[in-house]
């Protein structure tokens, strides 16, 4: 089974692939429209979600699909204490491809163990977002017509933000990619961020924003994400820890593109808005043409198998991230790969 579990389950010619296709369906819709009749997706999402969920419901309606699913585990059988995996293997039964966003790390790996059509991870708690990465990538290619010889700022809250781990993970495979990393010291990017997308990068980590604008090329902000925080007080002190508004960018780049996956807070003051380098609204635009072309894809390649490899136990050995699935799904092994990382949440 074809999956999307990390943005780089795709290679890059896949990914202009999925591009293409996607800026096909923006000027073509109407070739689309029939594509998918008779197909059902089913839309999983045990968080909250507006962009995700409605932008991948209108993609599938778009292709004459139809969509069942949840918004809340509350109104699944989650709720009497249904595991992860026995909710994928029912819904794999009801639809021919599945997307899922859940608050745990990994837990679309244990999902796609079990699912019997292609999974779509739509946010794994502060892990990764490939989606969200693949509506960036169309952003960045409609913007800024390249993808080599970019400095990219990425500010804000670094270390849980999913967003941000996907992006950085699939930029770091082109050529002459420069990270600017603006973050306060207790929201830096995670280590296995670093040795695992980073270590072939030139990078920096700054924490003022302002000094760091003028060589931007893409700045991408986003939101201090309060549902990640242990201590609320930890997150009252951070949360407006950067605020863009249209003073700061005076000695930004006339062509400077401004991305955010939303949804913003504070982080973004609304008199951006107005300024033709602010980008965001049209990226969330393009969520639902490229989510059009993914859904096209995963079907095509039904049958396709996901190369992940499977990990192994190791004695005594479990995964140290309270936020991993590992440690909550009944049911399951910690598992790690050869240098001692586990196979759900990379950590
Ligand atoms: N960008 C994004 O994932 O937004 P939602 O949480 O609204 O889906």
């Amino acid at each position: 089974m074809r999956n999307l579990i990390n943005i780089l389950d795709f290679s890059i010619s896949e990914l202009d692939e999925l591009i293409a296709v996607a800026s096909d369906i923006m000027d073509n819709p109407e070739k689309y429209a029939d594509k998918c009749r008779g197909k059902i997706m089913g839309a999983l999402f045990f968080e909250p979600s507006t962009r995700t969920r409605l932008s991948f419901t209108s993609a599938m309606m778009s292709l004459g699909g139809q969509v069942l699913g949840f918004d809340q585990a509350a109104s699944s059988s989650v709720a009497k204490g249904e595991t992860v995996a026995d909710t994928v293997r029912m819904v794999s039964a009801y639809s021919d491809i599945i997307v899922m966003r859940h608050p745990k790390e990994g837990a679309p790996i244990v999902a796609s163990r079990v699912a019997s059509v292609p999974l779509i991870n739509a946010g794994d708690g502060g892990h990764y977002h490939p989606t969200q990465t693949l509506t960036d990538l169309l952003t960045i290619h409609k913007k800024k017509g390249r993808f080599d010889n970019l400095t990219i700022g990425i500010c804000g809250d670094l270390k849980y933000g999913r967003t941000v781990h996907s992006l950085i993970s699939a930029m770091s495979r082109y050529e002459n990619v420069k990270f600017v990393l603006i973050s306060p010291k207790e929201l830096q990017i995670p280590d296995y961020v670093k040795e695992e997308y980073l270590i072939n990068s030139e990078y920096i980590e700054v924490t003022d924003l302002e000094k760091a604008i003028p060589e931007l090329d893409v700045l991408y902000m986003t939101r201090i994400q309060a549902e990640r925080f242990e201590s609320a007080q930890e997150y009252e002190r951070l949360k407006d820890s950067y605020i863009l508004n249209h003073a700061k960018l005076d000695f930004a780049k006339s062509d400077l593109s401004i991305m955010h996956p939303l949804p913003r807070v504070n982080e973004i003051d609304v008199d951006v808005d107005e300024d033709s380098r602010a980008h965001y609204f049209d990226q969330a635009k393009y969520g639902r043409y490229i989510r059009m072309a993914l859904i096209l894809m995963l079907l095509k390649t039904h049958g396709v198998d996901d190369k992940r490899g499977f990990g192994m136990e190791m004695e005594g050995k479990t995964c140290t991230n309270p936020h991993c699935i590992s440690n909550s799904e009944r049911g399951i092994k910690s598992l790690f790969t050869d240098n001692g990382k586990c196979i759900y949440c990379d950590q």
